[in-house]
């Protein structure tokens, strides 16, 4: 039976985003600039990332709450070896209807096949611009946008359910928002336009580098004339949007201009087992210490609902408020 847990603003615990590494081929510089995390940067050891058996120990703990989503994220999660096998572990854990991958694709090309063998439902697939001199620059690592269609590619061909995200930030790639938006109508994947946020220490976000929903929409709708879709799910993080006489859809993902926090049933766990209840959280919760030091499962299950039961997270509607954080975990280290 499923037991909900309740925050103190009443949102349920639902959906589960694991980082599995903290690693990255890419080196985007809004979320880890080449500067900042170069040769001599020190990334987590194998040893203090959680196993393959302590993940799903947990995931079967989560779903006897009522997770019902699994997102596994990194970093670049395909940079850990054998994830088909982890899928196919999660995929049997009673409760779990939902799996899905946030990657960068380069690896898709590989592991598309395995991965949907193995029990995957969807991947959402990052792409900041559809033009190789944008995206060399975007990713910072000169990299052009070929292997991530061809993961695209892949992912389609296995018949993964794929969304498209694109972080939008001015003076990086806005100049890409309507040739995306024309490509991916045409292949008829969903492609998340995302506001540039101010997650981690090093990315250099202020308010002026952000490119609002209201301006995305607008110019989209004055070449593509769009009409507004309800949501898939309650605490949807997109507002969706058609194309008017196309199924084709688009999603805008609105935490800086229009904060969705009141429905966020999002729980975070990094590589090395901390748990975070906000991607704004400056501290997390030491599970993995549960888990190494002989906690019983029911002993972890108290701690959780502690955890949970005092959370009053609201990160993006106090940013609003004109509150800031001053030290935040790092986006490759939560993984999104
Ligand atoms: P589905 O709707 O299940 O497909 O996934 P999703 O949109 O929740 O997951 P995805 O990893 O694609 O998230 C896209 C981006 O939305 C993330 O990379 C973040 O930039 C942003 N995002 C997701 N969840 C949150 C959240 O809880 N708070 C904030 N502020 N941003 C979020
Ligand atoms: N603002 C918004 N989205 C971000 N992502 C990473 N850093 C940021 C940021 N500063 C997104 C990526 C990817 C996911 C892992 O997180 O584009 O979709
Ligand atoms: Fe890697 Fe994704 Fe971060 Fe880019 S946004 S550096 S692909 S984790
Ligand atoms: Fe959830 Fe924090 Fe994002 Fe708000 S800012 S939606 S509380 S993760």
């Amino acid at each position: 039976m499923v037991n909900y847990v309740l925050d103190k603003y009443d949102r349920p615990m639902k959906d589960l985003r694991i980082s599995v590494i903290d690693q990255c081929n890419f080196r985007c510089t809004y979320c880890m600039p080449a500067e900042i995390f170069g040769d001599d940067y020190r990334f987590m050891p194998a040893k203090e990332l959680l196993s393959f058996d302590e993940i799903v120990r947990l995931v079967e703990i989560f779903a006897r709450f009522g997770t019902e989503k699994v997102r596994l994220t990194g970093g670049e999660p395909l940079m850990r070896k054998n994830m088909n096998q982890l899928v196919s572990r999660l995929k049997q854990i009673d409760g779990i209807r939902d799996i899905a991958i946030t990657t960068n694709a380069v690896f898709l090309v590989k592991q598309a096949q395995k991965l949907k063998d193995a029990g995957l439902d969807r991947v959402n697939i990052s792409l900041d611009a559809i033009e190789d001199e944008v995206f060399k620059q975007t990713n910072g690592r000169g990299i052009k946008t070929s292997p991530v269609l061809k993961g695209i590619e892949a992912a389609r061909k296995a018949g993964l359910e794929i969304k498209i995200n694109m972080v939008v930030k001015k003076g990086m790639n806005e100049s890409q928002i309507l040739p995306m938006a024309r490509y991916f109508k045409d292949t008829g994947d969903t492609l998340r336009f995302i506001e540039f946020m101010d997650v981690g220490n090093h990315n250099g976000w202020n308010l002026e580098t952000v490119v609002s929903k209201q301006e995305i929409v607008d110019e989209i709708n004055q070449e593509m004339p769009l009409e507004p879709l309800d949501a898939n799910y309650f605490g949807e993080v997109a507002t969706r949007y058609k194309y008017k006489g196309s199924n084709a859809e688009i999603g805008i993902i609105s935490s800086v201009t229009d904060a969705f926090c009141s429905s966020c049933t999002r729980v975070r766990l990094s590589a090395d087992g901390k748990l975070y209840t906000c991607l704004f959280a400056s501290e997390g919760y030491d599970i993995r210490h549960m888990l190494r030091n002989q906690m019983s499962d029911h002993e972890i299950i108290l701690h959780l609902i502690k955890i949970w039961t005092k959370r009053d997270d609201q990160y993006s509607v106090e940013r609003a408020q004109g509150k800031s954080q001053k030290k935040k975990i790092e986006m490759s280290y939560i993984g999104g």
